[in-house]
């Protein structure tokens, strides 16, 4: 018999691919961008078809499950919760840029049982289950052993918000002297991955909604990665301040942003 953690890893899978699926088959398309608050935060109206899908199929298979989405806003529910973010990495997308991810994960009595990354470009799936490991297609993944911080290939992102993006110029300066190389692509659900995954040693960001990064965590956790916010405590995932890196590495990322800190 399929538990409720395989049946709704099953659904986030599926509708995982159609969305990614959809959004693909219009990446050079025509289209309208929305500017949402303030200046960089922006919408297209493929990151509310790839969420009506996405939100229309969890609501048909579980009813009475809470839905935390990133254009909607919150469904209610008390079964489990889900997290949805449509289209991860909008700018890119409205672009053209096939740096661009679904990303969906799942809760139960506020733990995180499953969350999958699909990133259409490479038709890969990311995806975590809780206690079975962290995969990209077929492939267990695990997080990387680099131990230096000057050997370190680390990633990051800026927020749309301006205050902040100033902010991590900050982090931004003290990593790219320190590090090997600072990458800085535009999808957070992606970075997560591919800390997981062993590309990235580590990944800081903060100001990022629930959405971007609740299956990112997880297979980050899952990869065997340390996941903290700035000061080392755990991460408040609607707070959205992250530090996820290699064993070997997390307190030496935690030490650089404190001494980068303005207060
Ligand atoms: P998005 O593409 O879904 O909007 C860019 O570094 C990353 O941060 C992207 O994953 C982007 O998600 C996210 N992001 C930027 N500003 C954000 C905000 N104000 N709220 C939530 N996520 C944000
Ligand atoms: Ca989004």
């Amino acid at each position: 018999m399929p538990t409720w953690s395989d049946r709704a890893f099953d659904l986030a899978v599926s509708v995982a691919h159609r969305a990614g699926r959809l959004l693909d088959r219009n990446l050079l398309g025509r289209r309208t961008i929305e500017h949402k608050s303030g200046f960089g935060n922006l919408v297209t109206e493929m990151d509310r078809a790839s969420e009506e899908l996405i939100v229309r199929a969890i609501r048909r298979t579980f009813p009475d499950h809470a839905i935390v989405a990133e254009e909607s806003g919150r469904h209610e529910g008390a079964g489990g919760r889900w997290f949805v973010d449509p289209l991860d990495g909008t700018m890119n997308y409205a672009h053209g840029l096939p740096m661009y991810a679904v990303s969906i994960a799942f809760e139960r009595e506020g733990r995180m049982e499953g969350g999958v990354v699909y990133h259409p470009a490479l038709d890969e799936l990311w995806w975590a289950r809780r206690g079975r490991g962290a995969w990209r297609n077929r492939r267990r993944v695990r997080v990387s052993r680099t131990a230096r911080l000057s050997e370190a290939f680390l990633c990051t992102g800026f927020p749309y918000a301006m205050a902040p993006k100033v902010e991590n110029l900050r982090y931004w300066d003290a990593f790219i002297r320190r590090a090997s190389a600072v990458r800085r692509v535009g999808s957070a659900s992606l970075d997560l991955c591919y800390t997981a995954g062993g590309i990235y040693d580590g990944f800081w960001e903060f100001h990022l909604g629930p959405w971007d990064i609740a299956a990112g965590l997880l297979l980050c956790e899952e990869a065997g990665a340390k996941v903290s916010n700035y000061t080392g405590r755990p991460v408040d995932l609607f707070r959205g301040e992250v530090v996820a890196a290699n064993p070997r590495l997390h307190q030496a990322m935690l030490a650089v942003l404190r001494r980068a800190r303005l207060y």
